[in-house]
């Protein structure tokens, strides 16, 4: 352990009470996977000494490594500005275009070969391979249309886009222009959207018409009319919507087109054709894009990410994690709504010059084994996934990878802890025991992975991330800020004691919840600029092993994290709430054996309303129309009342015990702990009844059940 992690625990306060974030835990240790030597002696990683360049002794300096990835108009005087903190500043001084790095730059050695492999759902529709040139032809003049509309550096775009080309099109063309692109997952409502327009001050909106999933054409714009009354109702007005056809020339919507407001962009790329929009040279400082997420309030947090310090991190995390090099043809399968998307799809990928492929519809469309044909078909030889799809795979097609003559030579995961079990089928399945498995933990805000293992240096051990990324220097602390040492199976919050260069800049418009959310916890010295003393509070419970190597536990706010996607409680809480029968509402985890987690409300009425005025179905419905889809709960449960502590706190982790078919633990500090056993009958015997019957939690389960809630 270094020195200052010591330091800080000597003045650390001694006051707080143990909590169960420090619980003691036993957990069985899993074996090593070494990997593979062919994998060794082609890596981008494979000599030592990258461990002692980014070792703390050579901290800022050692990310200009990661910096010297990309080209820059101007490059930087100082690494790391820590003069008004936590709100550092990466390669100040330095000047360059994202979209140029991604996409300009590769041109003159690469321009025909593919930047991005389309592959629509439907399985009889042609792949769209979209060479550098293509991609520089088609960016270029999506960039003349938001110029020609007026858009200018700074400004903010809402992208509410499907898995399509368009897609890092539009995000490209904006960083063309410097103009700061804001994309909601597809999969969010319109007024999910429309809070974001809103949120993010944005006067365009730029969507698509249709997209499939699963099978079927949807109509996506009408989403885009929810999105611009939403964001109205906050203050918001959307001047222009501009929508990408699925289909140019052809509208796939059955929502009309709003006269004066609403645009076709084919019909507008018409008018620049051939044209070129010089790249603006922007400071690395410039905000590239926001990326909205989940948190403990009802307000998602608009994570505003950096030009030339997000990219110099997303493209050296990309090089010797992924093992991306400039012939590999690397498939994300995440969707690009999401940060996953966004750093390893399109900026990562693209900076490094690689192929990335892009894949429009659902894994297990029209069966089981569609990734595994696609995989074939292109010589995918990265391949990069969550836990859920994994799950999902296996559980719907467990032989189907081995009809398929594909070979990875590396594997991601993220999102998720991944079972030991279904880590294991991943590797030697889907990795057919020839291929490395990266397993990447980090978040929206972090830009690029914290906590993993070089492919190359360090074996696997399934169901750990493995130590912290090069250049981050990680340690669990107690509620204290006192370390917990290594091997003391132990318990606590995991920080990033250093800032890094992929770190978000701030929460867009709430920079007091930026310092408080991430810093407040355990900054001691509010005035100081050293770093220090503020280490970046993740809100993830994790315990290290001997071996340095960490196991993510999961959260520890009020966030429930559905298939890899964190919802917030206060969100799913105050949309069931908006239905008028509902008094009071509480979202609590269950455990799921394909999403990891999924949702249930527990539900109390107001007096004078009974159980059969079609509470639930309001409930589904606001939920599905605040935030979407992915946020329905699995099960809703009307209860004669919450179970409550004297002050009046919902217990949540009582409820959540009750849902798991687990120990409620200690009721004695409830206010009514008789209301316990009412809903423990009410609930477990429905659920019975539906043929949800208990079953064993794993240990990682268990705790974040236990203490679900109890960080408030
Ligand atoms: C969880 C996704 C275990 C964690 C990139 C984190 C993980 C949250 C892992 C961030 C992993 C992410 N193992 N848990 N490898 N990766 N998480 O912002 O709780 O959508 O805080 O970013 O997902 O989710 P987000």
């Amino acid at each position: 352990m270094s020195e200052d992690v010591q330091g800080q625990a000597a003045e650390a306060s001694e006051s707080s009470e143990s909590s169960e974030a420090t619980i003691a835990v036993h957990w069985r240790e899993e074996g090593y996977y070494p990997p593979p030597p062919k994998f060794i002696g082609q890596a981008n990683a494979s000599d030592p000494a990258i461990l002692d360049r980014f070792a703390e002794a050579n901290f800022p300096e050692c990310f200009r490594e990661y910096a010297d990835l990309l080209e820059w108009d101007e490059y930087w005087h100082t690494t790391l500005d820590t003069s008004n903190p936590p709100f550092w500043k990466w390669f100040v001084g330095g000047k360059l275009n994202a979209s140029y790095n991604c996409v300009d730059r590769h041109l003159a050695r690469d321009r025909n070969k593919a930047a991005l492999i389309w592959v629509p759902e439907p399985e009889d529709a042609a792949d769209a391979v979209i060479t550098y040139q293509e991609l520089y032809r088609r960016v270029n003049e999506f960039a003349a249309v938001l110029q020609d509309l007026g858009l200018q550096a700074g400004d903010r775009v809402t992208l509410h886009m499907p898995m399509v080309p368009e897609l890092p099109v539009t995000m490209l063309a904006c960083a063309r222009l410097g103009v700061v692109h804001s994309q909601v997952f597809a999969g969010f409502s319109g007024g999910a959207c429309g809070g974001r327009i809103a949120d993010s001050g944005s006067k365009f909106l730029i969507t698509m018409d249709a997209y499939y999933r699963s099978g079927d054409l949807l109509d996506h714009k009408v989403k885009a009319d929810e999105a611009v009354e939403a964001a109205r109702k906050e203050g918001q007005e959307v001047e222009k919507v501009l929508v990408w056809r699925r289909f140019p020339g052809q509208y796939s919507a059955k929502t009309p087109m709003v006269e004066g407001r609403d645009v076709f962009v084919d019909e507008l790329l018409a008018d620049h054709r051939g044209a070129v929009v010089e790249p603006v040279s922007m400071p690395a400082e410039a905000p590239l894009f926001l990326m909205y997420t989940s948190g403990t309030t009802g307000r998602p947090k608009g994570c505003q990410h950096s030009t030339g310090g997000y990219l110099s991190y997303v493209a050296g995390t990309s090089k010797f994690y992924q093992d991306i090099r400039p012939d590999d043809t690397y498939w994300c399968m995440a969707d690009i709504g999401w940060i996953t998307g966004h750093s390893y799809i399109v900026y990562g990928p693209l900076a490094l010059g690689t192929t990335s492929v892009l894949y429009e519809g659902t894994p297990n469309y029209p069966d089981a084994g569609r990734p595994w044909r696609i995989a074939e078909r292109l010589g995918v030889n990265i391949f990069h996934t969550s836990p859920t799809a994994i799950r999902m795979l296996r559980k719907v097609g467990p032989d189907e990878p081995a009809k398929y003559d594909f070979h990875f030579k590396a594997m991601t995961t993220v999102g998720e802890p991944i079972e030991p079990e279904v880590y294991r089928w991943y590797y030697k399945f889907v990795g057919k025991g020839e291929a490395i498995i990266t397993d990447t933990w980090w978040q929206t805000e972090t830009g690029g992975f914290l906590g993993t293992g070089l492919p190359g240096l360090y074996a696997m051990k399934p169901g750990s991330c493995g130590p912290a990324a090069l250049g981050i220097y990680l340690a669990i602390l107690d509620e204290n800020g006192d370390p917990i040492p290594k091997g003391s199976g132990k318990a606590g919050n995991i920080v990033a004691r250093n800032p890094w260069p992929g770190i978000f800049q701030t929460i867009w418009g709430q920079p007091e919840r930026f310092v408080s959310t991430y810093f407040a916890k355990y900054n001691k010295d509010k005035d100081s600029t050293d770093w220090h003393d503020w280490p970046y509070f993740a809100g993830d419970g994790a315990v290290q092993s001997e071996d340095g190597y960490f196991r993510i536990l999961g959260r520890v706010d009020d966030v429930i994290n559905v298939a890899g996607h964190r919802l917030g409680t206060k969100e799913l809480e105050s949309s069931a709430l908006s239905v008028e029968e509902v008094a009071e509402a509480a979202a609590v985890p269950v455990v799921d054996d394909v999403r990891g987690r999924a949702v249930e409300m527990y539900i109390a009425l107001k007096p004078g309303y009974s159980a059969d005025s079609g509470v639930e179905t309001k409930v589904k419905t606001a939920i599905e129309t605040d935030i979407g889809k992915i946020a329905r709960p699995k099960n809703i449960w009307i209860v004669p009342d919450m179970p409550k502590t004297r002050s009046g706190k919902i217990m949540r982790r009582v409820i959540a015990s009750v849902s798991n078919f687990t120990d409620v633990g200690d009721i004695t500090t409830l206010a009514n702990p008789e209301v316990v056993d009412k809903i423990r009958d009410q609930v477990q015997s429905a659920k019975r009844a539906k043929g949800e019957e208990p079953r064993e939690l794993s240990e990682t389960e268990a705790h974040e059940i236990k203490t679900y809630g109890e960080q408030e």
